[in-house]
């Protein structure tokens, strides 16, 4: 197999390591790429390019924002020309199933095409001023960062890449980038797009590796101006520590353990399926996961009966096949994940259904788990704390509204929430009591590249997508303009 590589000042090339990584793919546990596999010296070498590039020659950060709007469309072009290629390419690396791919391919493309636009837009703003010291004119202008650091997970391969990079890329940085180990694959044909548009040489730099030995040493370098990542909270911590050094600007998503709230007032049918979205959508491997259902009690019976028997319907298999769920991202992905089955058991939860591996017609050899519901669980029971990041629901009740967002509010991430009622204002109330950076109302995870992204507490630092997403990007410069040039008379002499 050809050893896919890296793209650092715009030349593909091995790592020095010499080494390799298999690429799985978790329907049936084959190899189907060999990426290289990257080491500190590779990533040091792309952040010198991403240096060069943006305080050196300065292309890039220097071209009027509406000339990098044109790359930014063709991108989006090329992405849309390419879909089927990136959307199977996402199936087979990550295991989702392929209209889901689809989807994050067609998010991807809206997502250049929103940042092309948006650069163009006005930006900034003038004031008006005075203090003292004559005629002033003042105003602020928006400028990129500088060298950003960027790295993504493996849930949504492409889509992930994509809302930091278009972002980061329309603002003018040059970026440093580091996709999952897992599912790089995407990325990189993304990054061969970037190759075919001629984005200029080192704005744009993919190192492919994983975390401690490149994620890592972009976090620690003074070079870098800025990092951003997605995914786990220990992961997300140590990048933050390890970006104190000089104090480079940080953005991170970190996920969540998002409540789900119905009330007995809700439409039944459609709560039932958003709950089921909320869980079982990429196989539970979603930040935003509606993990925990905090269901009325008066309903909670009938409703989980109702769940689970749909969860049992659901079909599971390779994500080519287009099954309801697919696989999960890695063996010990699927581990962690039975572990977390196993302590809710013996912490005393009611399993209502799933609860194990799957391994019926073909499965055996792939990284499967059947869609889980635990009823009767208690605050303080590990399933209920912990990002579980699996399909794996748990069920709790309430009897009023105060009791209701007192169970949702009951955990350190913010990331986002879910109400289901039909009564509009109690949807408004209790929506507005919730610590979390994203509401559902009567739905669950539906996401536009229009609107902000991002989490309150626990869950993370800054937003991304929207435009919020590109003002991350972004530093301010204020700018005061004397409009009388003579002098003022300040001093005495
Ligand atoms: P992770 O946070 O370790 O990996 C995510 C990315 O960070 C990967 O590109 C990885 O190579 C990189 N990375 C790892 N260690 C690093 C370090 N020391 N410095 C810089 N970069 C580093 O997540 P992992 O191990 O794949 O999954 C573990 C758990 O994380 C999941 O079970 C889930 O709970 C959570 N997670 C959350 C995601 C989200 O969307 N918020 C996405 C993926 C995982
Ligand atoms: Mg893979």
């Amino acid at each position: 197999m050809d050893i896919k590589k890296n793209y650092i000042n715009g030349e593909w090339k091995l790592s020095v390591t010499g080494r390799t990584r298999d690429i799985i793919c978790p329907s049936n546990g084959e190899v189907i790429a060999v990426t290289t596999e990257s080491n500190e010296e590779d990533a040091k070498a792309a952040i010198k390019a991403a240096k060069e590039a943006f305080y050196g020659t300065g292309e890039w950060r220097r071209m009027p924002g509406v000339d990098r709007a044109e790359y930014l469309f063709e991108i989006a072009r090329e992405i849309k020309a390419n879909a089927d290629e990136l959307a199977r390419t996402d199936t087979l690396d990550n295991g989702k199933p392929l209209r889901e791919a689809e989807g994050d391919v067609a998010d991807a493309a809206a997502c250049f095409t929103y940042y092309a636009g948006l650069i163009t837009k006005p930006q900034g703003g003038v004031y008006d001023v005075n203090n003292g010291f004559g005629p002033m004119h003042s105003y602020c202008m928006h400028e990129p960062v500088g060298v950003c650091a960027q790295i993504t997970p493996w849930n949504y391969p492409l889509l992930m890449s994509v809302w930091k990079l278009a972002p980061a890329l329309a603002a003018g940085n040059c970026v440093v980038f580091k996709p999952s180990e897992n599912a790089p694959l995407s990325t990189i044909k993304l990054f061969e797009i970037f190759e075919k548009v001629g984005l200029p040489k080192g704005s744009a730099n993919l190192v492919l590796g994983n975390g401690p030995e490149v994620g890592a040493v972009f976090a620690e370098s003074d070079d870098v101006d800025m990092i951003t990542f997605t995914g786990s909270t220990k992961t997300g911590r140590s990048i933050a520590r390890a970006a104190a050094g000089n104090l480079k600007k940080v953005g991170l998503e970190l996920g969540g353990k998002s409540p789900n709230i119905v009330f007995a007032d809700c439409d039944f049918e459609g709560a039932v399926e958003w709950a089921m979205i909320g869980i079982f959508f990429n196989a539970g491997q979603v930040c935003s996961a509606g993990s925990r259902l905090i269901i009325e009690e008066s309903i909670r019976d009938k409703f989980v009966k109702r769940l689970a028997e749909r969860a049992n319907a659901i079909t599971i298999g390779p994500g080519l096949e287009n099954p309801d769920m697919g696989a999960i991202i890695t063996e010990a992905q699927m581990n962690k994940i039975l572990s977390y089955i196993e302590s809710g058991k013996q912490e005393g939860a009611t399993l209502v259904c799933g609860g194990e591996r799957y391994t019926e017609g073909g499965c055996e050899k792939g990284f499967f788990i059947r869609p889980t519901v635990f009823d009767n669980c208690r605050p303080d029971m590990k399933i209920v704390r912990e990002e579980i990041f699996g399909p794996v629901l748990t069920v709790q009740t309430f009897k009023t509204e105060e009791e209701a967002i007192a169970i949702a509010n009951d955990t350190p991430y913010g990331l986002a929430g879910t109400v289901c009622t039909k009564d509009g204002a109690r949807a408004l109330r209790v929506m507005k009591e919730i610590r979390a950076g994203i509401m559902w109302i009567n739905c669950c995870q539906p996401t536009f590249s229009e609107a902000p992204w991002g989490g309150y507490r626990m869950s993370g630092i800054g937003r991304e997508l929207g435009v919020h997403g590109l003002e991350e990007y972004q530093e301010v410069k204020q700018v005061n303009i004397a409009l009388e040039t003579g002098p003022i008379g300040w001093f005495a002499n």
